[in-house]
């Protein structure tokens, strides 16, 4: 069966999306799920995250939205199932490219030829609604939305909204809106608990029962080049992320038995 395509989307910076990307794909990977990561950012915070050197425009996804074939592009990691295409700074040229030729279908295109390759492909764009972001959107089966249990949270979430439906009613109707993840959550202010409370009224049913605490190791993984689970798998940002996989897990079998 043909992967299932994740897009970690939120147009705001320092929300959680390359930590989610990485620890998700980590932790899908150590269910025995077979798992590739699109760094899909011109940041190259999942490729420099999971221990790899920012490719040139040769490599990597610059490289796969020109043409060249995935298969090609496509880099081992110390996770046995879990595989990535890498991003560097090239990638941002693509979004005047994009913008001046506006193809939404690209990176669709682009995974056709792996993507019964994997049971899952998640996707890490960077902090903007542009082309780059569209075409991950156009791409995927399904949208999550980290968001951190801070005040101004919400802000910015109708934008986001309105542009998933827009990608809905056009290029691609198969999107669905998978969840809405609280990330960086203070376990110990009121304030946390009452923005994850906040968040949980207005979109009842939508966000995950699992939440991020904030957690040094999460923070500190990237530098050591590797996901949590396998930096400090004991730590609480680890647990957090192996619970948000098998949550995530538990709703797919849910929903491939109603399409049944
Ligand atoms: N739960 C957490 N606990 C502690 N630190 C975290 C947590 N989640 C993310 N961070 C840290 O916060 C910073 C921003 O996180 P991250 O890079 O995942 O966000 P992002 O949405 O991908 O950012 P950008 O929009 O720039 O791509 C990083 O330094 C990361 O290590
Ligand atoms: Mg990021």
């Amino acid at each position: 069966m043909a992967a299932r395509i994740v897009v970690l989307a939120n147009q705001k910076g320092g929300v959680g999306k390359t930590t989610t990307a990485i620890n998700l794909a980590a932790s899908l990977a150590m269910m025995e799920k077979m798992v590739l990561l699109i760094d899909f950012d011109p940041q190259g915070h999942s490729t420099t995250g999971l221990g790899f050197p920012k490719p040139d425009q040769r490599a990597g996804s610059f490289a796969l939205m020109k043409g060249a074939p995935a298969k090609a592009l496509i880099l081992t990691t110390e996770v046995p199932m879990l595989q990535m295409i890498p991003a560097g700074k090239d990638l941002a040229q693509l979004e005047f490219e994009l913008f001046e030729l506006p193809e939404l279908q690209v990176l669709r295109k682009a995974l056709e030829v792996v993507q019964d390759d994997y049971d899952f492909i998640l996707i890490d764009p960077p902090p903007s609604l542009g082309m780059i972001t569209l075409n991950a959107l156009t791409a995927a089966d399904e949208v999550i939305v980290p968001m951190p249990c801070e005040f101004f949270a919400l802000d910015g979430l109708a934008e986001l909204i309105e542009t998933i439906r827009r990608v809905q009613a056009g290029p691609n109707p198969r999107l669905q809106m998978g969840g809405i993840l609280l990330t960086m959550a203070e376990e110990r202010t009121n304030l946390g608990a009452a923005v994850a409370q906040e968040v949980r009224q207005a979109f009842p049913g939508k966000v995950f029962q699992t939440f991020i605490p904030r957690n040094i190791r999460l923070a500190e993984a990237p530098s050591h080049g590797k996901p949590v689970a396998f930096y400090d798998l004991r730590s609480k940002g680890a647990q957090a992320y192996l619970n948000l996989a098998r949550e995530w897990l538990g709703q797919q079998v849910v929903a491939l038995s109603e399409e049944r």
